[in-house]
């Protein structure tokens, strides 16, 4: 990919599938039915979401961007390692599994290129609840005669532990508060899911969630919610290649700090029916960032965030409080000629006028979507290797990025060797 010029046009964001449809599809196993669900648009993690299901003896088929899972066979509950080790959303399956069976067996994910990703607070919860969870020779051992209603109060407002709880407790017996609840649109879309099947959930998109176990669950249709976080990377896109497009299939409310962080930078969003328009004025600031759980700047922003001021005017501070290690990107944003330096969570910013191409490798989805977009204001040619880290959340970011403009060109197709995040 080389520099060139600035975006143009309109494009519709995705279907959230890395971040809502996987946990949706894990979700399904609550519900001795067919499930189906829409908008699913094809990531390499939904792959491995389907295998996993399918090797706990669930029916899947898929039919373009819809997404039909089975699972009124008797299941085995076990997510082997082999699958869990390609993808950490894996872990979702062990709320549902432990309400409908009363015991599962998962193996237990690493840490991996963004941080140690403990799991502490999912096993605290299902303890309060009833559950009796062991960690041996690398499987999480849980089982419980029933599960029952509890007050969970979560020390962060994790996404995963809220989701583990969630899908829990819509089957326990009796009421479940969680205080300090993620409020993720993604949570909310979970909640919207679940109480389509049934379920009775009472504050989605509020810290406090009030779950009322039920007897059983129904399988439903759903469509996912547009990808904010995609919606983000081609906002960035214009802040840092320059221009004016329009996103269509994502709320503006899905993304109000980020927008007020580009504005400060020099990107005019305004919004319009059915989504975003974006324009990049000259020249672009620097602005301090720190990621927060939601409604605060997403931590999934932060390496666009780094790539865009790293051409920006002045010098910024962005801190990251979500993930302890994050920032392994920022050594190959340096090899393209960035001035970025790092101290534990605090990264300082010092922009440079032109990246300069050159071959670089990715490390995570955002890390690369990251590169990606730093290729876009670098002279020369800038190759990026390890590009399967991308593929596992975004459909086609370098297509999506050619059709509005971008000098991007897929040589290879990517391979995937790695555990992934
Ligand atoms: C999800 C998203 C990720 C997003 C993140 C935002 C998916 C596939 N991934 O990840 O894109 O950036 O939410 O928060 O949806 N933690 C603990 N103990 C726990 C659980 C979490 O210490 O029991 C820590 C984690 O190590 C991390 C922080 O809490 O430092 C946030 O984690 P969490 O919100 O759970 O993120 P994920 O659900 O893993």
């Amino acid at each position: 990919m080389r520099s060139g010029a600035p975006l143009s046009g309109t494009t519709r964001v995705s279907g959230m599938t890395k971040n809502a449809g996987l946990k949706q599809m894990a979700a399904s196993l609550l519900a001795p039915g067919v499930t189906t669900l829409r908008n699913m648009t094809p990531v390499a993690d939904l792959d491995v979401m389907v295998e996993l299901l399918e090797a706990m003896g669930a029916g899947v088929e898929r039919r373009g961007e819809e997404v039909r899972i089975d699972a009124g066979a008797e299941l085995t509950p076990e997510a082997p390692y082999e699958h869990v080790r390609r993808m950490r959303a894996s872990i979702n399956v062990l709320g549902p599994l432990l309400a409908r069976y009363g015991r599962a067996r998962v193996a237990m994910p690493g840490g991996d290129n963004i941080g140690s990703r403990k799991l502490d607070m999912h096993f605290d919860a299902l303890e309060a609840m009833g559950a009796e969870l062991d960690v041996r020779h690398g499987f999480i051992e849980a089982r419980c005669n029933a599960l029952g209603g509890a007050r969970v109060v979560l020390e962060f407002p994790s996404v995963g532990a809220t989701e583990t709880v969630l899908t829990a407790a819509v089957l326990a017996k009796g009421e479940t508060v969680v205080e300090n609840a993620a409020r993720e649109p993604e949570i909310v879309d979970l909640c919207t899911f679940l109480t389509k099947m049934g379920a009775s959930i009472e504050g989605a998109g509020s810290s406090t969630l009030v779950i009322e176990g039920v007897a059983n669950l129904t399988a439903t249709d759903h469509t996912i919610v547009g990808d904010r976080i995609e919606a983000g990377t081609l906002l960035f896109a214009c802040a840092i290649a320059g221009g004016d497009i329009v996103v269509e299939g994502v709320p503006a409310a899905n993304l109000e700090t980020v927008l007020r962080k580009l504005g400060e930078m020099g990107v005019v969003v305004t919004a319009t029916p059915d989504g975003l328009a974006a324009r990049a004025v000259d020249p672009l600031m620097s602005v301090d960032v720190q990621t927060l759980p939601f409604p605060g700047f997403a931590t999934d922003f932060m390496p666009l965030a780094v790539a865009t001021m790293a051409v920006a005017h002045g010098t910024a501070i962005v801190t990251e409080n979500v993930f302890d290690n994050r920032f392994a990107f920022v050594g190959e944003l340096n090899r393209m000629g960035a001035d970025v330096s790092t101290e534990g969570r605090h990264a300082v910013v010092r922009g440079v006028p032109r990246l300069s191409g050159a071959p670089v490798r990715v490390s995570d989805v955002r890390a690369g979507a990251a590169l990606l977009l730093a290729g876009l204001a670098a002279d020369g040619d800038t190759t990026i290797v390890d590009t399967y880290h991308v593929e596992r959340g975004y459909a086609d970011l370098p297509g999506r990025l050619r059709a509005l403009g971008a000098d991007v060109t897929r040589v290879r197709e990517p391979t995937r060797e790695d555990p992934g995040a």
